[in-house]
């Protein structure tokens, strides 16, 4: 399963590529304005030069033209961007004609089976379901990603699922086991992955009786 950073922070991108694990990232409006200092431009175009895998800007137009202004800005700053857009009967549309003009598109908020499907349909090339959005509203977002992954592999649609609103690193494994292609994770989600209590007591175990092992030596040498 491939990993994405779910983040306009460019510093966390630049970490988690430096750690070998990421495969690409999505931005969305939300995350854009938590960073700032930037134009939304500038920073895709800084994203794309750390990662060659795909990057998500999202569009805001809710009207067909607009959206496909924004989509055909967007695919013009680097040859890995992906068009975010959000499940609409007019996301729809604009994803279709995206995929005609060899834009790839990324159809986020999906919280059903049947939106991955249609997005699919309409030539996304990636869906995202929202599982943490779900679990919070008391339904069990890894469901979608099962049903997705099952209904993709038994119509061999080449579409791929991103696991999108990770809240924890235990979402991380099921989406894995549900089927996902991708996860999109916060850095924070990403640096849980990394830790256990037991493997840093361990790191200090070893560093501990390999200096009592050096001691030990030293002494028997005089
Ligand atoms: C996906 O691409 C979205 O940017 C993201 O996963 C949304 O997650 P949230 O529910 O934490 O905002």
């Amino acid at each position: 399963m491939k990993i994405f950073l779910d983040t306009a922070d460019i510093d966390e991108i630049r970490v988690a590529a430096r750690w070998g694990v990421l495969d690409g990232v999505t931005t969305n409006p939300s995350l854009y304005a938590k960073v700032g200092g930037m134009s939304y431009d500038d920073v895709l175009r800084e994203i794309c030069t750390i990662t060659s895998g795909p990057v998500s800007a999202e569009v805001i137009a809710d009207d067909l033209e607009g959206m496909l202004e924004e989509g055909r800005h967007f695919a013009k700053i680097a040859p890995n961007i992906v068009v975010k857009v959000a499940m609409s009967e007019t996301g729809l549309e604009a994803i279709s004609r995206m995929a005609d003009e060899g834009i790839r598109t990324n159809c986020t908020l999906i919280f059903t089976a049947n939106q991955g499907l249609l997005a699919a349909k309409a030539g996304a090339a990636l869906v995202s379901p929202f599982v943490g959005r779900l679990d919070d509203i008391n339904q069990d977002g890894m469901i979608v990603i099962r049903e997705l992954a099952e209904i993709f592999a038994i119509h061999e649609m080449d579409a791929e699922i991103i696991s999108a609103s990770i809240r924890h690193p235990q979402h991380v494994t099921q989406s894995a086991l549900a089927g996902a292609h991708i996860a999109t994770l916060p850095f924070k989600v990403l640096q849980q992955m990394v830790h256990h209590p037991l493997t840093d007591k361990g790191i200090a175990q070893f560093k501990a009786d390999w200096a009592k092992a050096r001691e030990a030596l030293a002494a028997r040498r005089g």
